[in-house]
């Protein structure tokens, strides 16, 4: 009878050990198999780039979404962040691109042009999704609205809100590097129609170039209605110009050692 019982409570003892054992190995491999944490990419870049101040950008960054709906971020929310993390740029490097990234961040990358990638914002949060919710001060990386859930939601409002700063700080000679495979190069719903365009201004943006790039694919060319959309959209006083490139020519001119950024063509 006494010895049952014990044996009994000697069973219970292992269950529960390796409960816990199970419990721990479950946390550890969560852990380790986790993607990684999104404040620790977030601190990586920043301080791959510059290293300064990265703890108060942070906090200005998650100000903008954490505790809210996830479709109820205005781009408004990041004022406090351009402002803890201004955008430097500089004048005739600056690069604006629609669906021609891959070339775009490469000329930029090898010939030192100033893309919004290429800032420290854009270059902390390009790629990343993220999110928050009601009640908490989390910041998620999973279940987050696409693009095109809804208008306000945090990475869209992001990108919106840089954007806008990016487009400010436009000045002297303006590169704009747009797709001829595809029908509307210039297209009005792009972030550079909708937002960066906008702000370019004649005190400060003397002349902007399109680049539009082209391939075997190509299926429009300069003469495009949506390009000439875009010239009358410029403040009178900007200089317009377009260019039809080869995507060949671009690539040759990458690897060209010699060429700087705009001296392309
Ligand atoms: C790239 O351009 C910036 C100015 O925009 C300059 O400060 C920097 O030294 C340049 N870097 C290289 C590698 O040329
Ligand atoms: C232009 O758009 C097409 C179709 O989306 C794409 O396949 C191509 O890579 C783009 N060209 C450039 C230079 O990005
Ligand atoms: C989140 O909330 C918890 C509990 O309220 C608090 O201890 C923690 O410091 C907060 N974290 C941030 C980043 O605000
Ligand atoms: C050029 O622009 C117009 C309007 O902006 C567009 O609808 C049209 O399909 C374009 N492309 C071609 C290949 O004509
Ligand atoms: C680059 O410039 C140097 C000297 O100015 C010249 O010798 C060389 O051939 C040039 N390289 C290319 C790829 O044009």
């Amino acid at each position: 009878m006494e010895s049952g019982s014990r044996k009994k409570s000697r069973r219970l003892c292992c269950i529960v050990a390796a409960v816990v054992l199970l419990l721990i190995i479950a946390i550890v491999l969560a852990v380790i198999l986790s993607p990684k944490d999104f404040k620790s990419t977030f601190m990586q870049r920043c301080k791959n780039f510059n290293g300064n101040n990265c703890a108060a950008i942070w906090d200005a960054f998650q100000k903008a979404y954490v505790n809210r709906d996830q479709c109820d971020v205005p781009p408004e929310a990041y004022d406090s962040l351009i402002e803890a993390a201004p955008l430097e740029t500089s004048c005739n490097r600056m690069m604006f691109w629609s669906k021609t990234k891959d070339v775009a961040q490469d000329l930029a990358a090898k010939k030192n042009c100033s893309t919004l990638e290429r800032t420290l914002l854009g270059s902390i949060l390009d790629g990343l999704t993220w999110c928050g919710k009601r009640g908490s001060n989390e910041t998620l990386t999973e279940g987050c609205p696409k693009w095109d859930d809804c208008v306000k939601n945090p990475v869209r409002s992001f990108w919106n809100r840089v954007s806008a700063a990016f487009g400010d700080a436009a000045c002297g000679d303006v590169t704009v590097m747009l797709n001829a495979s595809i029908p509307t190069p210039f297209d009005p719903k792009s972030i550079f129609a909708t937002v960066e365009v906008k702000r370019f201004k004649s005190s400060k943006v003397k002349k902007v170039t399109v680049v539009l790039v082209t391939d075997m694919n190509s299926v429009t060319n300069c003469k495009n209605k949506s390009l000439q959309d875009l010239q009358n959209m410029l403040d009178k006083g900007i200089i317009y110009s377009c260019l039809e490139v080869q995507k060949s020519r671009i690539q040759e001119c990458i690897s060209d050692q010699n060429k700087s950024c705009g001296s392309c063509w």
